[in-house]
């Protein structure tokens, strides 16, 4: 009897390594490892690692850009990508594109696209699927909409419980989080390069949802959210945000937007078709004034609002923009 119940064990383990072997040998860019529910961990085509833009012309060409076409990338672009990112460049020790202090490799580098979440193991060059669905916006803020446009936003997380001594010198948590951030930026510099050479469009952010991104990952509390990465096509028209004032009657126009648990709110006053005053009526906090004060003169001289173009604006007087751009598309809307 317990020799009969061996024999199917052996047979199911033999068929399950069997089904593995036959899987893993499949061609084609993208193959099913695992499943997990409705997502498969996606194998991607080896990395082209000949040939791109020389070194000087890409970073000529290297700058953030904020306007993204939905298209998505193709496999071997992501393939690329992320190779160039935080690929392993040397197989036989493990080593990568990006450097590490001790050569920790603490970062993590995760993947949102439309279709869900995915951690980038570099060993095996695939994406392991960690959540189903479209999170791209929790990557970003709600002051900076071009990020759920963008096919990938790449968030780089790094995890302390990798981190270790240096030599024989105990480091401080401080230390080690410097490291770690340092290493962060090698990497996000080697996605600039990358996209400059291949004509991608590309913005590293500070601004994210941090409490969402983290609850999405089922992160451990000794991981920390660093930066994140939106990658993408440039879309082809220029501005988004920018709003006809011709379409705009007279008037003194309410607008609000939310940021932080803050709500920003202001009065805007057309006259001829011109924006003539911009009143603050509530803001997030007292120590914001004197920049929104700035911000909302910009937006009366210039007589637009880009908020998506503003690259230097600080969360604050972004979110007083985009309460400014409140006002005028309600505005435009109403006439
Ligand atoms: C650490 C860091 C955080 C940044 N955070 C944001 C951000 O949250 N949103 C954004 O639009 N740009 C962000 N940027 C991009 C800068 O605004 C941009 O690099 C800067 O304006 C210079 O423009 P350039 O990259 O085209 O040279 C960040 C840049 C760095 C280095």
């Amino acid at each position: 009897m317990i020799e009969k119940n061996i024999g199917w064990q052996r047979a199911i383990v033999l068929s399950i390594i069997m089904w593995t072997m036959i899987i893993s040998g499949c061609g084609g860019a993208k193959q099913t490892l695992i499943t997990d529910g409705s997502m498969s961990a996606i194998r991607l085509p080896a990395p082209r690692t000949e040939g791109g833009m020389p070194l000087m012309k890409a970073l000529k060409e290297r700058k953030s850009g904020r306007n993204f076409s939905p298209t998505p990338l193709p496999d071997q672009v992501l393939s690329n990508l992320l190779w160039a990112a935080f690929g392993i460049n040397r197989p036989e020790s493990g080593r990568r594109t990006a450097p590490s202090a001790l050569n920790w490799q603490e970062t993590d580098v995760y993947v949102f696209t439309e279709q869900g979440a995915y951690i980038y193991e570099a060993k095996d060059h695939i994406l392991q699927p960690v959540a189903s669905g479209d999170y791209r916006a929790e990557t970003g803020s709600i002051i900076q909409p071009f990020v759920k446009d963008a096919p990938v936003n790449l968030v780089f997380v790094v995890d302390a419980g990798r981190t270790s001594m240096m030599g024989k010198i105990a480091l401080s948590t401080a230390e080690r989080d410097m490291l770690s951030d340092t290493a962060v930026g090698f990497i996000s510099q080697n996605v600039y390069l990358y996209c400059a050479s291949e004509g991608l469009s590309t913005v590293v952010r500070g601004l994210i949802d941090r409490e969402a991104v983290k609850a999405r990952l089922k992160l451990r509390p000794e991981q920390r959210i660093i930066l994140a990465q939106s990658v993408g096509y440039p879309a082809d028209q220029v501005e988004k945000t920018a709003i006809d004032l011709q379409q705009i009657p007279d008037g003194n126009y309410p607008g609000e937007a939310r940021y932080n648990d803050l709500v920003y709110r202001v009065a805007v006053a057309i006259k001829n078709h011109r924006i003539d005053q911009v009143d603050i009526v509530d803001i997030g906090s007292d120590d914001f004034r004197e920049e929104a004060a700035a911000a909302v003169q910009n937006v009366v001289s210039l007589q637009r609002v880009d908020v998506d173009a503003v690259s230097g604006a600080t969360p604050a007087s972004q979110a007083l923009l985009k309460a400014v751009e409140d006002a005028l598309t309600k505005a435009a809307g109403s006439k």
